[in-house]
């Protein structure tokens, strides 16, 4: 070879050289930038490679990077545990690492966001329901799916072909998947079974459920069309968490169990649980037990709820229960059974609160409705046979009786959403209560003061919080209740510490809410009286009263809900390789 093919050749090779050098290099970056963004991937060079020191040097760098990371984000979390109360950034910083990246599906009826057509705009509107007020702030926080039905006129233009859309739509955090039923699903699956079955089944108010087998069918159609949307919203992701809300989707949790064994799967039943020997009337018990039982966790709001559960299961299911952790055990599956009592945003609520005072809200309320009465109650419900609306209107009679210094001098407003009207036994109490509330008026009222004013309608949170403040009593008398968010609703937004609460015994919140005057709201007498004892109540009492229940909500409040769910389901999966 001569020197000058020598050069040719040496210079050929460092260029390839330079080349592959320059290749080698540039995957050696792309990799290092990986790393530093948290994914722990081998090095794209053998062990025999010129740069395996280099790269191995990086890949160890990225190692403790990536625990370091880590031990950061546990720290940051136990100092937010370290807190008490519970904020939805606190919520949002504990899911994120509950989660670790896994994802999230939520299932629930009602959507959080409607679309409705308003002359000739579309509105977006956010129902007022204490579920969505509850589960929105997870969703939030963690950014994942929300599976619901769609119920506006104009859902199906504001979603994609597969019914999705970015929600909440000025600054999307996750995603809504509207799902649609037919007329004939919506009748069966929530008008049927849900509300003329379930509901009644799982309340004791004393109105018969209704079991229709064509409600049960559609029931059982709806239940699948949810899961499969839900399998959908899963596909090709490991072990996702699934958060089942009520008992609209009983069926749910074994429908994903048998397709997705590496789900997380939790069930919250947002009303009561009854007695074996009641459920046991239902034709298809056993079958909404076992759909029941594909979850991980189930949960009630109160223990008592739960012990019914697991009674149920033990009778009608012969499960093996464990009563020391509260479990069903049922061929090699377990199903921990909870209470995870709901609440409020009670910080939103106080804040709203504060917008007025209640001297402003009383003048105002007094203007509106020609009122000029010392002391006025209030009610605020879904017009619904389980919230004991006629019991407590003969409780307002009697009070009216036994103390007739009070006439002219008392009024009560109940505030009264028209709810499920489809429903004629829904319909019906409409009027009942109308015609219960004029023959007490007939019976007491003088010019320009009559005792009930009922006003139907589904009034705004603006003004719900208006008649909470200007109110001096708040009269929730519930036959039976999982919860009850407004007795909650109502001592948050009493920013003043002044007001009484009239409370049911048999509603979930008279667990936690021990300073309101707890009624059996069958006893007419008993509601009397406490009434007259709330009106002659000391300011001092007052305060006192409903200060330490400030101090049980701002505490207890949804966050808290949402996030010991969220860890205990976490926690029990036995199986989860993560
Ligand atoms: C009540 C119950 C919830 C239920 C909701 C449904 O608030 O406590 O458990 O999900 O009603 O109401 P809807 O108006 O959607 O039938």
């Amino acid at each position: 070879m001569t020197g000058f093919q020598w050069v040719l050749a040496s210079a050929l090779g460092f260029l390839i050289a330079l080349v592959w050098v320059r290749r080698v290099l540039r995957r050696l970056v792309v990799w290092i930038k990986r790393l530093r963004s948290g994914e722990l991937i081998p090095a794209p060079v053998p062990l025999w490679s010129f740069f395996w020191p280099v790269a191995n040097e990086a890949a160890k760098m990225g190692k403790d990077l990536y625990e370091a990371r880590r031990i950061a984000e546990q720290e940051a979390h136990l100092r937010w545990k370290g807190q008490s109360r519970w904020t939805p950034e606190r919520l949002k910083n504990h899911v994120q690492v509950l989660l670790h990246g896994r994802p999230f599906v939520l299932i629930a009826n009602r959507e959080p966001y409607t679309h409705v057509r308003d002359g000739g705009k579309i509105r977006c509107i956010m129902p007022a329901s204490g579920l969505v007020t509850a589960v929105e702030p997870i969703l939030r926080a963690c950014g994942g799916t929300w599976v619901a039905t769609a119920s506006g006129d104009a859902d199906r233009e504001t979603a994609d072909a597969h019914g999705r859309l970015a929600v909440p739509p000025d600054d999307p955090a996750y995603t809504l998947r509207r799902l649609w039923l037919t007329e004939e699903e919506e009748e069966g699956y929530y008008y049927g079974f849900s509300n003329e079955g379930l509901w009644p089944l799982c309340h004791i108010a004393h109105t018969r459920p209704i079991f229709r087998i064509e409600d049960w069918q559609q029931y059982k159609k709806v239940n699948q069309k949810f899961a499969r949307a839900t399998l959908d919203e899963l596909a090709g992701t490991k072990n996702p968490f699934v958060l089942i809300q009520d008992y609209h989707y009983a069926l749910l949790p074994k429908m994903i169990r048998d397709e997705r064994p590496d789900a997380r799967i939790a069930l919250f039943w947002h009303i009561p649980w009854t007695s074996p020997e009641a459920f046991a009337i239902c034709p298809w018990a056993r079958e909404i037990l076992q759909g029941m039982l594909g979850a991980d966790l189930m949960g009630f709001h109160i223990q008592s709820h739960c012990n019914n559960f697991l009674e149920t299961a033990e009778r009608l299911l012969e499960a093996r229960i464990d009563w020391d952790q509260f479990a069903v055990n049922r061929s090699g599956s377990k199903t921990v059974v909870k209470p995870f009592p709901i609440s409020i945003a009670e910080s939103t609520l106080r804040g709203r609160g504060e917008e007025q005072t209640p001297a402003s809200a009383r003048e105002e309320v007094f203007k509106q409705l020609g009122m000029n009465v010392q002391w006025m109650g209030v009610g605020v419900d879904r017009i619904d046979y389980t919230k004991g609306i006629a019991e407590r209107f003969r409780a307002i009679e009697r009070f009216l009786e036994k103390y007739p210094e009070f006439q002219r001098k008392f009024s009560f407003v109940e505030l009264g959403a028209p709810s499920r009207t489809g429903i004629k036994r829904y319909n019906d109490l409409g009027q009942e209560l109308q015609d219960e509330a004029d023959r007490i008026n007939a019976r007491f009222q003088k010019s320009g003061w009559k005792p009930i004013i009922f006003l139907k309608d589904q009034h705004s949170q603006q003004t719900i919080t208006r008649f909470y403040k200007a109110a001096n009593i708040c009269l929730v008398t519930s036959l039976h209740d999982g919860m009850n968010l407004v007795a909650k609703e109502f001592v948050a937004t009493r920013t003043d510490r002044q007001g009484v609460l009239i409370l049911s015994r048999f509603a979930g919140a008279s667990q936690e809410l021990r300073d309101a005057l707890l009624v059996n709201p069958y006893d007419v007498d008993e509601g009397a009286e406490a009434i007259y004892r709330s009106l002659t109540m000391t300011p001092e009492e007052q305060s006192s009263r409903m200060s330490r229940m400030h101090t049980i909500l701002e505490e207890h409040n949804v966050y808290r809900w949402a996030a010991d769910i969220m860890t205990e389901l976490n926690r029990i999966h036995p199986d989860d390789s993560f």
